[in-house]
């Protein structure tokens, strides 16, 4: 193992995730414990971010398109919620102004903004939150954002990491336009500011252009960290040269592996060290006191889907398992000649897992309850299962740390309660909700070390 992907002696990276406010499934919102409003709730919001604060959660994290419902959920929200939260700077200036100390990372589009607002909206929330601000740095691969922001199509990818560039560059020139010092505010001498201290931005790009500074005094962190997502050779060469935090999204602990060797590389490509780059990997789970319990969650989830949807995802697992089910009971194992049968599809990273459970006799049904096609690895169990993978996946040296979706809300609060004594070996804690005093000392102990 390279020295850089040796995790012992350093304590795990968490974020997590807003989503829509629901929770990371887009039907969680029907759950009988969910909030139906949670969307369009700010107080909920808050709540959630305080917790996560309390439980000593490094960071919120806010995945983000500029579209209706967004990348993940699909533009048809008829039944399913849409996959980002209202508008993410505007949400987090009211969490920002609740919390104290936990990261606020909001995502925002490389090819769909300007520089001079984009600079001063964030360090202007930075302001506000005391310095827990960081940027997603994404370049938007939507088509339909593309026709949100004029006639136009979307830039081809190498186009778009060429404004991703210049975009994070003159961001952060304009963030350093305002010296460090240059914020005197002095009634005695009549001096505001050190104009010496205070340059103009004077970039100049292919696709962007700004001239002047930004008169916003230095926050205490200097500047927010860039965080980015995109697996291209372009987006690696993005996150080694400028990210702080990689949003990933591998399937195994090869993968995930394999990916950060590579990211850390290109850091250390760039003139940078390994550990200034950590990977995030999405991480979603649903948890009760035992695995039936869980999994009868996570079937009400899919019992809440139109048939549509199902069949649509009875469909793509045959792909990934090699075995057409049309025509078999869905609730039933599949007999042993078709479980032998099973293949994984070489394209699809989750089929090996797919494959596994339908060998071990998991009805399609429950297969998918066990998220085998969700858009970051699932667990379904209990806290200590939810324990066990995080400590895994982090021994093995596959991840800095993890972007946590839980299905809802009640999963994070059940996490806390249940699990604390799993992370003493791994030195993290995650979302305390009723905290005994003995267990908030020892969070605060190992909090953020
Ligand atoms: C884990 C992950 C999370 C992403 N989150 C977002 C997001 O919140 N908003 C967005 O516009 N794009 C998001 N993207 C899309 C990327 O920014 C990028 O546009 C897309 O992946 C295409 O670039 P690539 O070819 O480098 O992967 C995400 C991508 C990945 C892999």
């Amino acid at each position: 193992m390279a020295d850089y992907l040796d995790n012992t002696n350093k304590k795990m990276k968490l974020a997590l995730q807003l989503v829509s406010g629901y929770g990371g499934e887009f039907q969680s919102w029907r759950l009988a414990d969910s909030n139906e409003r949670a969307y369009t709730d700010i107080d909920f919001y808050v709540e959630m971010a305080k917790t996560a604060e309390q439980g000593k959660i490094h960071t919120l994290f806010i995945a983000d398109t500029p579209s209706f419902g967004g990348a993940g959920g699909g533009t048809d929200i008829s039944t399913r919620t849409p996959a980002f939260p209202l508008e993410p700077m505007v949400m987090l200036s009211a969490v920002a102004y609740a919390t104290q100390k936990i990261g606020l990372v909001a995502t925002y589009s490389t090819t769909y903004n300007l520089p001079y607002n984009l600079a001063r909206q964030l360090k202007t929330l930075d302001t506000l939150s005391g310095g827990r601000v960081g940027w997603n740095a994404v370049t938007t691969g939507t088509r339909e954002t593309a026709y949100n922001f004029g006639n136009k199509p979307l830039p081809d990818t190498a186009t778009r990491y060429e404004m991703a560039h210049e975009m994070v560059e003159a961001v952060q020139t304009l963030w350093g336009t305002f010296g460090e010092h240059a914020y005197i505010a002095d009634k005695q001498t009549g001096q505001f500011a050190d104009m010496s201290q205070i340059k103009p931005a004077n970039y100049k790009g292919k696709h962007y252009q700004v001239k002047g500074a930004l008169p916003i005094p230095a926050t205490p962190q200097g500047q927010p960290p860039v965080f980015q997502a995109g697996s291209s050779p372009e987006g690696i060469e993005l996150a080694g040269r400028f990210a702080s935090g990689v949003y990933a999204n591998p399937f195994s602990i090869d993968e995930a592996r394999a990916y950060r060797n590579v990211i850390k590389q290109s850091a250390i490509q760039h003139g940078r060290n390994a550990d200034d780059i950590n990977m995030f990997s999405g991480f979603m789970f649903t948890i009760g006191d035992t695995y039936e319990e869980a999994l009868a969650r996570r079937m009400q989830l899919i019992d809440f889907m139109s048939d549509d949807e199902f069949y649509g995802q009875i469909r793509y697992l045959s792909a990934m398992i090699g075995v057409n089910l049309h025509g078999l009971d869905v609730n039933e194992p599949l007999p042993k000649s078709l479980q032998n049968q099973a293949t994984p599809h070489p394209h699809d990273p989750r089929s090996p897992r797919a494959v596994e459970l339908i060998k071990q006799g998991m009805s399609p049904k429950e297969a998918l309850a066990n998220g085998v096609i969700n858009y970051h690895p699932v667990v379904v169990g209990t806290a200590k299962d939810v324990a066990d993978f995080m400590e895994k996946w982090f021994k093995a040296g596959a991840t800095d740390g993890f972007s946590l979706a839980p299905t809802a809300k009640k999963a994070c609060k059940i996490l806390w309660k249940k699990s604390c004594r799993f992370y003493r070996s791994v030195g993290f804690i995650i979302l305390i909700m009723k905290a005994q005093p003995c267990e908030s000392i020892w969070a605060c102990r190992i909090s953020m070390a």
